[in-house]
């Protein structure tokens, strides 16, 4: 092959390394404003490009994350910007850039990368297990009372995106470091990826707005949100579309979603990428009208068993030992006991056997052993084994990614 697979050198060298990706968006050339803010959280070591002639042809990048798991934090690395070009597909760019990308990550300490796929039949082959559901809803907003009446504590003002971070951050702050999917955002990505309001991101919505739920003089929620205004002879057609939306109780999830439901003109509230548990599902009185679909969610690969289960909570209900198959990976491959007195290599006769897309199917506690089971997905060897599993890795929430990144 007469392409160089290496990290790039400059923020230049980034800019010609997601031309890839975006020519799958129609351009010929990314968009510089696209280009310069991802550039600002996105380290040019960080991204791998498949070189040709001095341009790259393919591109393949890790913002590094730290994200939140069923118990704690562990550094991650959030695989993006990948894309071959037409013209060098299937000729095994993107494996060669993906086998140097996880190396380094490997290399420098981050025992689990995740990411959003564009496609379901990419990454399994990597290592890459479907760990979480994303979920989406069309509300007409007329059919959107909550089963019970509550009078409001709270209120909402709106505040403007430059001022929004300090208002936004520390509830995202509080929210985030409990949520396992979700990972800490740094101030140039608040102001890089979430505040930013470029023309290009708008589509046919409109403004990025930002409203604030206090209580008691104390910012407890916030969304952004974007409205897109119309009327059919002389009826309200229009929608709100809800970019985020975040509490950090019931109750502030209760305001906010209330306020969001509540703005005049609109006939329906949309909104994507919420948790498979979203408190909406009870809160309202007519749950079917949320038009809830699901689809993948979030892709995790354990890229080091040993620090990256150690780092999880387990019920204390003993151990599992779990026998993993890891071809891609191979320093993950053998048995390992897991439970919440240690995560340790053993030699002892294995409970189940899976491969490593297993691990990362259940690692942030968005499936459970039962379901690998009967999608065959997991080998029982002992019976019973996998019932005493659900036990040891049991989580309270389901995972939640509110952004694609
Ligand atoms: C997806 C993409 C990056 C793959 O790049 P590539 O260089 O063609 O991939 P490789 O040649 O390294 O393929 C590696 C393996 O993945 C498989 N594969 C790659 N893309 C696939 C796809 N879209 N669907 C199914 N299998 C795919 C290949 O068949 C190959 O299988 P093998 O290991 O059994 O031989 C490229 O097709 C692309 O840019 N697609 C459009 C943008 C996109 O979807 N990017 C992903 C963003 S999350």
């Amino acid at each position: 092959m007469d392409v160089q697979i290496r990290p790039c050198g400059s923020a230049d060298e980034v800019k010609q390394a997601i031309s890839p990706i975006t020519h799958y968006f129609g351009r010929s050339a990314p968009n510089d404003d696209y280009a310069e803010r991802l550039i600002r959280v996105l380290p040019a070591e960080r991204v791998y490009g498949a070189w040709e002639d001095g341009r790259a042809v393919g591109g393949l990048g890790a913002f590094p994350f730290c994200l939140t798991i069923p118990g704690g934090r562990v550094a991650a690395a959030g695989v993006t910007v990948a894309g071959v070009l037409p013209t060098h597909r299937r000729r095994g760019l993107l494996r060669a850039m993906m086998r140097d990308l996880l190396d380094a990550c490997h290399r420098r300490g981050e025992p689990v990368a995740y990411l959003w796929a564009t496609e379901d039949t990419i990454y399994g082959r990597f290592g890459f297990g479907l760990a979480s559901f994303t979920a989406e809803i069309d509300l007409p907003r007329e059919r959107s009372a909550f089963h019970a009446p509550f009078a409001a504590s709270e209120r909402a003002r709106l505040v403007p995106l430059a001022a929004a971070e300090e208002y936004l951050a520390p509830i995202y702050d509080r929210v985030a470091a409990v949520t396992p999917g979700m990972f800490a955002r740094s101030s140039a990505w608040w102001q890089a990826r979430i505040l930013a309001d470029p023309d290009w991101r708008r589509g046919r919505d409109g403004d990025l707005q930002c409203a604030v739920l206090e209580h008691g003089g104390q910012p407890t929620a916030y969304a952004l949100y974007r409205m897109n205004w119309g009327f059919e002879r002389g009826l309200q057609s229009g929608s709100v579309t809800v970019i985020e939306a975040i509490g950090e109780s019931p109750e502030a999830m209760r305001g906010i979603w209330r306020y969001l439901l509540d703005i005049d003109w609109m006939a329906r509230v949309k909104a994507w990428l919420l948790p498979l548990d979203h408190p909406l599902l009870l809160l309202l009185a007519e749950p079917r009208r949320l038009g809830l679909s699901l689809r993948d969610g979030v892709w995790v690969r354990v890229l080091d068993v040993k620090t990256a289960l150690s780092a999880r909570l387990y019920q204390d209900r003993g151990s599992v030992i779990i026998e993993v198959i890891d071809e891609f990976c191979p320093w993950n491959a053998g048995r390992w006991r897991v439970g919440s007195g240690g995560v340790d290599r053993t030699d002892d006769a294995p409970h189940l056997r899976c491969d490593i897309t297993a691990l990362g199917s259940v690692y942030l506690g968005g499936f459970t052993w039962t379901q690998l089971l009967r999608a065959l997905r997991v080998e029982e060897v002992a019976p019973g084994a996998v019932t005493h599993a659900d036990g040891v890795f049991q989580v309270g929430s389901a995972p939640w990614c509110p952004e694609i990144f």
